[in-house]
């Protein structure tokens, strides 16, 4: 199938990034012909890596795959999302736990900038009990998580934690 020619954006705070992120932007590269993930803060989350670390994070992660970037953003996402002539937002979608606030969210932001399509996507479902807060909980108390973020990143948990 031929590539869009359209330009996505995968936002999130990747506070860290997964296997399961992962698993989306492959998705996403095949589909469309460039994709930027776009990290942000969440106000709300006590982060445990700045964005800056997240992103170089992503950067080693991803850095096999080709037309993906990596950058960060403040504000309201279809702020930046026009600013970058963006055509699509890509959202992963787990379970229907997440169809709620991600269904809100993609509604609002078509009402910020119509133009802009929220397209869903699903990880392989090994990836459907994944999230950042558990692979850090999981980490923070030594257990494995190997099998649930890139290499890099498991690195960077094992050096976060170890003085704990
Ligand atoms: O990885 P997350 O925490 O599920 O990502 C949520 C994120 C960052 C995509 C969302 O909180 C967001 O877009 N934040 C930027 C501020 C914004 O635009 N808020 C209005 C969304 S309706």
């Amino acid at each position: 199938m031929p590539k869009e020619k359209k330009l996505a954006i995968y936002p999130g705070t990747f506070d860290p990034i997964t296997n399961g992120h992962l698993d989306i932007i492959q998705r996403a590269v095949s589909l469309f012909e460039s994709v930027i993930v776009a990290v942000t803060t969440n106000p709300s989350k006590a982060p445990l890596f700045t964005v800056s670390e997240r992103v170089n994070m992503i950067e080693e992660a991803t850095s096999k795959l080709e037309n993906v970037t990596v950058e960060n953003f403040s504000g309201l996402l279809m702020h930046y999302a026009e600013k970058r002539n963006a055509d699509v937002i890509v959202r992963g979608l787990r379970a229907i736990t997440d169809f709620e606030y991600e269904f809100q969210m993609a509604l609002v932001n078509r009402k910020l900038a119509g133009d802009i399509v929220t397209v869903f996507l699903m990880p392989n479902e090994k990836y459907t009990y994944l999230n950042s807060t558990i692979v850090k909980e999981v980490a923070k108390f030594d257990g494995d998580v190997s099998s649930f973020v890139p290499q890099n990143v498991h690195e960077n948990l094992i050096d976060r934690f170890k003085n704990e």
